[in-house]
């Protein structure tokens, strides 16, 4: 098994610069299509199966090292279209199943096999709740509160709402429902385990959950997912006009040995106003550093690569230069626990981004205040 957690995470590595290849060139391709130009929809479904592969790699990954719970970005709308047909086969033909998922919902942290558990959780409780027939619903929204006392507290999250219109639940099983081994099953049709589960996976998550439900009417689950890094400023003005550079002389270093990924990213954020300026080293970077006229804003490199890490690279550039910004750009899924070492930890954009998604980020960490970087 560590040997093919070995041989996944490698193969993931270089997998994702490919994905990352495919995806962002069938973006520039497709903006740069007339709205009702028919290649756009050949070109969707080039994103659809690239986005495909990257879930699988994924799988592999999460089946590779499954005792590992190991938060990443998710797309909460793809996890649930994913195990949509899976959820279909589990309640039966006698249940209706619909999802309303809110389009381009920003990522959520979470460890995406076990957001794949909760959603069976839930649908399996469903199902017990309905042997008559009725229908489940999975919905996803983007959840701001604008108010601003109560927005402190509660931060923009995904919410996924799993409703049912079966038996509901009366006062008292509702307080003891996720109570560990609570159950109201016969001996072997529940263990009282499922609502557990679910509970501690969302708290470590960062979430919560909560339940209502009217008896004869049905029942709703709430979740609430924290979101990716970097999301949450970009969430709150989601017009697509705040990637763009504010000045037109912000300054971004990208550093990647990989050639076609290093255009990718050059091209992105030319498109979007940025002075970019490339190196397929640290070595090459720190020259770049040395002799530039003016100052960078942003240091995006790549983790692992030949020589010096993209991490040991930040490390000595935030030395001399203490007001630039990180982004680290990486397809290991491991690389987190080296980024977290760094003195001022920067922040991580995994691989494979599009972009639309690689834009967000950017525009995400130069506009957070620099004291609010963890210390
Ligand atoms: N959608 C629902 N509708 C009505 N009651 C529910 C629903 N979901 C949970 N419950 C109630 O909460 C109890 C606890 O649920 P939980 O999933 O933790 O355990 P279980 O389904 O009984 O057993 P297990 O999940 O371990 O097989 C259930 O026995 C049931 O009474
Ligand atoms: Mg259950």
């Amino acid at each position: 098994m560590e040997a093919v957690g070995t041989l996944a995470g490698g193969v993931a590595h270089d997998f994702n610069n490919h994905l990352t290849v495919i995806l962002s060139f069938a973006e520039f391709a497709r903006t740069s299509l007339a709205c009702d130009d028919p290649a756009r929809e050949d070109l969707d479904e080039v994103i659809l199966g690239a986005r495909r592969s990257s879930r699988l790699v994924h799988q592999l990954l999460a089946f590779s090292r499954r005792q590992l719970v190991e938060p990443v970005d998710v797309d909460v709308n793809e996890t649930v279209e994913s195990v949509r047909k899976m959820l279909g086969r589990l309640i039966g033909e006698h249940i209706r199943l619909e999802t309303r998922l809110q389009p381009q919902l920003p990522h959520a942290f979470i460890d995406p096999g076990q957001l794949e558990q909760v959603l069976m959780n839930l649908a399996v409780n469903a199902r017990d709740a309905m042997p008559e027939g009725g229908s489940l619903t999975v919905a996803t929204s983007l959840e701001i509160l604008d108010d601003s006392p109560a927005r402190s507290l509660v931060p923009p999250h995904i919410r996924v709402r799993v409703s049912d219109t079966g038996h509901g639940m009366d006062a008292e099983t509702q307080r003891r429902a996720f109570d560990p081994f609570f159950t109201t099953k016969a001996v072997d049709r529940g263990t009282g385990l499922g609502l557990a589960i679910l509970h501690g996976i969302v708290s470590q998550a960062g979430g919560s959950v909560s339940v209502e439900s009217e008896v004869g009417v049905g029942t709703t689950f709430t979740l609430c997912l924290p979101l990716a890094q970097g999301e949450a400023v970009a969430a709150c003005r989601p017009e697509p006009a705040t990637r763009r550079a504010r000045r037109c002389d912000e300054r971004v270093l990208v550093v990647e040995d990989d050639g076609p990924i290093r255009e990718v990213v050059r091209r992105a954020l030319t498109d979007l106003g940025y002075r970019v300026q490339v190196a397929s080293s640290p070595g090459e970077a720190l020259l770049l550093v040395e002799r530039a006229q003016a100052p960078f804003d942003l240091l995006l490199t790549d983790v692992v690569m030949p020589l010096l890490s993209g991490v040991e690279l930040a490390a000595r550039v935030v030395h001399a230069h203490p007001r630039l910004r990180v982004l680290f750009m990486t397809g290991y899924n491991d690389d987190t626990l080296a980024v977290q070492t760094l003195p001022r930890a920067g922040q991580i954009l995994r691989k494979p981004f599009t972009p639309e998604s690689l834009g967000r980020r950017v525009r995400a960490v130069l506009d957070q205040p620099l004291e609010t970087t963890p210390a």
